[in-house]
């Protein structure tokens, strides 16, 4: 990192989000490239259909969307599948994510957890002592990545006291043209709007409304070039548009919380038998 630690740490309290430019070198992205290249190849469409939208109020994605918590799963964009629920487009551009617990079950993602700036990008938010509960792809494929709504990351994992950071590290250059992040600087002040929990006798996860406060109007489109990371507040809205250009977004997220903060019960991702990853 250029900057001093504490320059960022400064950043980070202000606006509730900072980005460390070239964080990550080209080869861990080559190399992550090539592990997603692999999970993408060994998708099995016929037997997993499942598809992750935003604009449902999280409707209809409970049992795959659980058990992912433990896994590797994919999910496909919604404008992927044919009404026969064939792929609609070449396969490298059907796929919306895939998670997410990628860090725990294959070395290449393990490496960049445990990497010295995922630890440093965690202590700029605020972690001592992380522990990484999350790992992620989000693909946004050129001309078919949809829109992500406006959303707090702390909606949907919550701890107490509340002490969730998240850093999204750019695979490829990010734009306002491909679907790059947009916030608001400062606006991880604001109250949580939502609460999505999940009722474990009835297995229904439903998406509550916590709080009036409006979305921002204004926000800065974050562009960066691939290996630079965001590192972003539990509390920050955030969203990113449909991707339209002829370019892919992809983006790897990981989050993390202070491993003395208790995980709520009530949160969709329970990691189950697997053992705490912590930094
Ligand atoms: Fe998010």
């Amino acid at each position: 990192m250029r900057a001093l630690p504490g320059e960022y740490k400064a950043r980070f309290d202000r606006d509730g989000y900072v980005i460390l430019e070239d964080a990550v070198e080209r080869a861990t992205l080559e190399t992550l490239k090539g592990a997603i290249a692999e999970h993408v190849a060994a998708h099995d469409h016929e037997a997993s259909r499942a598809v992750f939208r935003t604009d449902d109020q999280d409707a209809g994605r409970e049992e795959t969307f659980f058990a992912s918590a433990r896994g590797i799963q994919a999910f496909l964009e919604a404008e992927a599948l044919d009404e026969e629920g064939s792929l609609s487009a070449p396969r490298d551009r059907c796929f919306n994510k895939i998670g997410h617990a990628l860090h725990d079950l294959d070395p290449r993602f393990e490496a960049l957890a445990r990497s010295e700036v995922v630890k440093d990008a965690f202590a700029v938010g605020g972690l001592e002592y992380p522990r990484l509960v999350q790992s992620m792809v989000i693909f946004k494929p050129a001309g078919i990545g949809g829109e992500v709504r406006w959303h707090q990351d702390a909606s949907y994992l919550l701890t107490e006291p509340q002490r969730v950071v998240g850093l999204w590290v750019a695979l490829e250059d990010a734009d306002r043209t491909n679907g790059c992040l947009w916030m608001a600087p400062g606006s991880h002040r604001a109250p949580l709007r939502e609460r999505y929990e999940v009722d474990w006798g009835s297995r229904d996860g439903t998406l509550h409304d916590l709080d009036s406060t409006p979305w921002p109007d204004e926000a800065l489109p974050l562009e960066v070039r691939a290996g630079s990371m965001v590192v972003f507040h539990d509390h920050i809205p955030h969203r990113s548009e449909a991707n339209r250009s002829a370019r892919s977004r992809v983006a790897v997220t990981l989050h993390a919380h202070e491993a003395g903060a208790a995980w709520a019960p009530e949160n969709w991702l329970q990691r189950g038998s697997l053992p705490d990853f912590d930094l």
